[in-house]
């Protein structure tokens, strides 16, 4: 039996999200600069990316670039936009092939005109594809996206569009990037670290965390099954007894 064989399909995560991290570590084990970590970690993105779809999963996001990423040194920071260009450019093609829908959430509009345009178009040309959405966190930090949120809401209220009666949580749900993206059931780090690292802060309330020790390019199809694996032999108890959940519903 393989690994891939002992997933229940009827239990899949809907949503993975992929704190992607370590390609600097792994690049310099090699000897090599960091660049060359982040140009090797594309592979592992595109294992993960078709082995979602082909699993069933519904919904992938992968943290590329968070907005404290602005602050590494320069050159790091303009190789990262470039491989993003690049790397847009050349799988659109696949995305279609595989029916995978391009999305991205974050503060989209501080990339660089050439990263935004290109990433647009993607998603312009993936727009109808069905299987899985592939959604790319860019410039994005947790925290921003909660602080627009209120300040989208605040506006609202002070125009007397809104009551205060009626900020609920799904009010601010649908005022996040991610309004049309389901909260993920599992969240991955690589690398060995422990920590969240402004990655999703409202959306993994109930997430179920998994780390490895292995680096980003180093990630093969094999680790996400076992994560995923991981993930089916857990108890998702959102703050009732084990007891109440082995019983069924509404005891
Ligand atoms: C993750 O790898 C990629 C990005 C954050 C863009 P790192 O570049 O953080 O690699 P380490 O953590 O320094 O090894
Ligand atoms: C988190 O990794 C951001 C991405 C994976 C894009 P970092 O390597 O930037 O996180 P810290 O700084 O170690 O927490
Ligand atoms: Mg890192």
């Amino acid at each position: 039996m393989t690994l891939k064989d002992k997933i229940d399909l009827d239990k899949l995560p809907n949503h993975i999200a992929i704190i992607m991290d370590g390609n600097g570590r792994w690049a310099k084990e090699k000897g090599k600069n960091r660049i060359f970590g982040h140009s090797n970690g594309v592979q592992s993105v595109r294992e993960v990316s078709e082995a979602c779809a082909e699993l069933g999963v519904k919904c992938l996001t992968l943290y590329a670039f968070s907005t404290e990423n602005w602050n590494r040194p320069k050159l790091e920071v303009t190789a990262l936009m470039e491989l993003l260009v690049q790397t847009i450019r050349k799988e659109t093609k696949t995305l279609m092939k595989n029916d995978i829908r391009l999305k991205a959430i974050g503060n989209l509009s501080s990339l660089p005109p050439r990263c935004y345009n290109e990433l647009m178009e993607s998603i312009e040309i993936t727009k109808d594809n069905k299987r899985l959405d592939l959604v790319l966190a860019l410039s994005y930090s947790g925290r921003d996206e909660l602080l627009q949120a209120c300040k989208k809401i605040a506006t609202e209220v002070q125009n007397g569009q809104l009551k205060t009666e009626e900020i609920t949580e799904d009010l601010i749900q649908k005022n996040l990037y991610t309004h049309d993206i389901p909260d993920p059931e599992l969240l991955i780090r690589t690398s060995g670290e422990h920590r969240v690292s402004n990655f999703l802060l409202w959306q993994i309330a109930y997430a179920e965390f998994y780390f490895t020790e292995k680096y980003w390019p180093e990630f093969r199809k094999e680790d996400l099954y076992e994560s995923i694996i991981n993930f089916q032999n857990r108890e998702r108890r959102f703050g009732k007894t084990s007891e109440q959940l082995s019983v069924g519903p509404s005891k």
